[in-house]
């Protein structure tokens, strides 16, 4: 695996906002390493994707602080988060793949899928990487009530459990399944699906 990427500029020109390639190779290579190494050369925590038992934190700020359900107010726009063991506070952010984005919907309002992902109080948590070419989907149109992807304009609706309201994307963003446990947010199971683009971009 090549530790760096001599692509002539094109990744820049591509998209300034989408997951770099490097990045995304990074993480790929800590999963290979972790599979193939086995337990003498244990995958670095702060790599492996999230983790039953799991509270989430905000990916940006450096706060440690667990996101509790009132920090999320139904229909009130998402929260960016990665997740973090509670016990050593180490945060899954060394791989881009596990940025997840986070909302809370009127449970009556979501389809019975993304219930069964959600907590009671209607809280989901979803990969922000885009299906289509790996980008962050992090565009939450209040009006249209979709997340939408900033490359190609890709847009998922998060009632329905992430499924392609508009493509390229032609498949949903994989959730990850969320309890609560007195407020805390935390990590139920693993996510349904493979994170990660389904083109080269
Ligand atoms: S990478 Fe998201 S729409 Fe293309």
């Amino acid at each position: 695996m090549p530790d760096s990427i001599d692509d002539g500029g094109k990744e820049a020109q591509f998209c300034s906002r989408c997951v770099d390639r490097r990045s995304v190779l990074q993480g790929i290579a800590a999963l290979g390493v972790g599979l193939a190494a086995g337990p003498a050369f244990a995958q670095d925590p702060a790599s492996l994707p999230p983790q039953i038992g799991d509270v989430l934190v905000p990916a940006y700020g450096g706060s440690t602080t667990p996101i509790t359900v009132a920090d999320l107010t139904p229909a009130g726009g998402p929260i960016e988060a990665y997740a973090m063991d509670p016990a050593s506070q180490v945060v899954r952010r060394l791989s881009v793949l596990n940025r997840l984005i986070v909302f809370r919907f009127d449970p009556a309002e979501m389809t019975a899928d993304a219930q069964a992902r959600a907590t009671g109080e209607g809280v989901i948590a979803y990969t922000i990487i885009c299906t289509h070419a790996a980008c962050e989907a992090n565009e939450w149109l209040a009006d249209l009530q979709v997340l939408q992807c900033p490359c190609h304009f890709s847009q998922f609706n998060p009632r329905t459990k992430a499924s392609v309201y508009q493509g390229p994307a032609a498949r949903p963003l994989p959730s990850l399944g969320l309890r609560s446990e007195n407020g805390t947010l935390m990590v139920a199971a693993s996510f349904d699906g493979r994170v990660g683009g389904d083109v080269d971009g």
